[in-house]
């Protein structure tokens, strides 16, 4: 473990996200929200079973996600926590760049506790419970990914008044956290959140010789700085990781470019 989370991450200060932080009052999902959680996790379950990376497999489990009702983020995190010291924190919706690192800096995850609505079960324009937590949370359990996100939080929060070298770590961040992929026994296996939680970007992917979906090229850390990217399109390139040790190397090393 590279990452020193002594402290009790619900201890830690947040000066600059504090006025964001909201509490998850789990009680009032209704009984057809939970229904809702539950078509999401089993529409999405069969296809991960066979290409998520056995991290994000893992850490399912073992943070406790349930599949037929909405995470009580008080539950997950007695689990998480201990884990790697990470959190899942409820926020109330979208934070400013200086907020949400700020918050990875400080291992909690900046997490919206609303769920999207049956009409849009494949997408929503804003990240919801179901983005953030089933698509996020289950990696924050592998050490070595929740080292890799701390870091990548201290290195923009040192770069925040640089909005050029901000894009540039964005890039990192879409090609990583949110539509990384790793080679696991010769196979593309899908670990970023933006896959796990879309059927449609993730079929795009697992079947691109034959729908023309994206190219999968090695990762390599000056390539993806300068890899632009359109958020509503689906992926035309992905980079793939042999292990994530090389993204916690990587955040490392993009401090060193960029500073
Ligand atoms: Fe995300």
């Amino acid at each position: 473990m590279k990452g020193n989370f002594a402290m009790n991450p619900a201890a830690a200060r947040l000066p600059i996200a504090e006025s964001f932080l909201i509490q998850q009052d789990w009680s009032i999902y209704t009984p057809d929200q939970h229904a809702v959680w539950a078509e999401l996790v089993s529409r999405r379950m069969p296809q991960l079973e066979e290409h998520a990376c056995a991290e994000y497999l893992d850490g399912f489990d073992q943070i406790g996600l349930r599949e037929d009702a909405i995470p009580n983020l008080a539950e997950v995190n007695k689990r998480l926590g201990p884990r790697t010291g990470w959190n899942a924190t409820s926020v109330s919706g979208f934070l400013p760049p200086d907020a949400f690192f700020e918050m990875l800096a400080a291992r909690q995850f900046p997490t919206t506790t609303w769920l999207r609505k049956r009409e849009s079960l494949e997408y929503t324009p804003e990240p919801d419970i179901f983005h953030d937590v089933f698509g996020h949370v289950p990696m924050h359990a592998h050490p070595v990914f929740a080292d890799f996100l701390q870091e990548y939080g201290r290195v923009c929060a040192g770069l925040i008044h640089d909005k050029d070298k901000l894009e540039r770590m964005g890039r990192l961040f879409w090609f990583t956290v949110e539509f990384g992929v790793i080679r696991q026994k010769g196979e593309i296996k899908l670990y970023g959140s933006g896959l796990i939680s879309s059927h449609g970007e993730s079929t795009h992917v697992i079947n691109r010789s034959s729908e023309g979906g994206p190219e999968i090229r090695d990762f390599d850390l000056d390539a993806v700085l300068n890899q632009e990217f359109l958020v509503s399109e689906m992926q035309k390139v992905l980079y793939a990781v042999e292990s994530f040790d090389q993204i916690y190397e990587a955040a490392k090393e993009a401090e060193h470019r960029l500073t």
